[in-house]
């Protein structure tokens, strides 16, 4: 199975984007399309990254009536995208509503885009779910719950914390996909993410992609960076350079 490295385009404009993206050359990336992106450029910028040649993760976390929900899907599931996502909070209706509507809009002959579901967000803590929002349970009880109950509605995997990854993989399995941020080389800046991991780790511990954001796009160096991460990552280091 190929694990991607995807790279979160969290930039502040188009000409940030394609500043970085030049860097990269020809090389054919896998890159994470955000709702900060997204409602600034729309989908001529998704158009223009498969034109060339990038595979897309529309991180846009819907979570609404599972009937706009399903609508919303099969517009998006037109532009040709990879993967996306929905708030697993949404029930299990409207995770099934949203994976009806990615296939309904799949166009002929072409893969229907992963789905996954957003289980907990790595910004809620054990305070915050029994205050906020009145849930009483152990976070990673909730976590796995949630895991499951997407599993259920048919979606391909979840975005976790690389820390969750075993947990969740043994309650649904080794096929069901984990996608993984809060991804640093052991050198990084931490920044706002709390419980970070290395792409080495993040492999032993069985994820199925991981996604990086600031360790490349605001490196000196984004290209070698992200070469230096893949080996890391693919479990290739040892033979190259880096
Ligand atoms: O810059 P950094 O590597 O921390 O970026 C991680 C990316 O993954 C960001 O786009 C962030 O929004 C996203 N993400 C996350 N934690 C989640 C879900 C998404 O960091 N639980």
């Amino acid at each position: 199975m190929q694990r991607p490295l995807i790279i979160a385009l969290d930039l502040d404009n188009a000409e940030k984007r394609k500043e970085l993206l030049a860097a990269f050359k020809e090389e054919k990336l896998y890159l994470k399309v955000g709702m900060e992106m997204f409602y600034r450029e729309g989908a001529q910028a998704i158009h223009e990254l498969k034109e060339q040649g990038h595979s897309i993760f529309l991180d846009i976390k819907l979570h609404d009536i599972p009937n706009t929900v399903k609508r919303a899907m099969k517009v998006l599931a037109g532009l040709g995208i990879d993967m996306i996502n929905v708030h697993a909070a949404g029930g299990k209706e409207m995770m099934k509503a949203a994976l009806e509507g990615l296939e309904a809009g799949t166009k002929a002959g072409s893969v229907r885009p992963k789905l996954i579901a957003v289980t907990q967000l790595t910004s809620t803590d054990q305070a915050m779910l029994k205050d906020e929002l009145c849930i009483w349970e152990p976070l990673e009880d909730v976590v796995i719950h949630y895991a499951k109950q997407a599993q259920e509605a048919g979606l391909d995997g979840v975005v976790c914390s690389a820390k969750e990854v075993p947990l969740i993989r043994g309650y649904c399995g080794q096929d069901f996909l984990t996608v993984t941020p809060g991804i640093r080389q052991a050198s990084d800046d931490v920044a706002d993410q709390k419980r970070v991991v290395t792409p080495e780790a993040a492999r032993e511990l069985g994820s199925y992609a991981i996604v990086v954001g600031r360790s490349i796009t605001t490196s000196e160096t984004p290209y070698q960076t992200y070469q230096t991460m893949k080996a890391k990552w693919e479990g290739n280091h040892e033979k190259t350079n880096c």
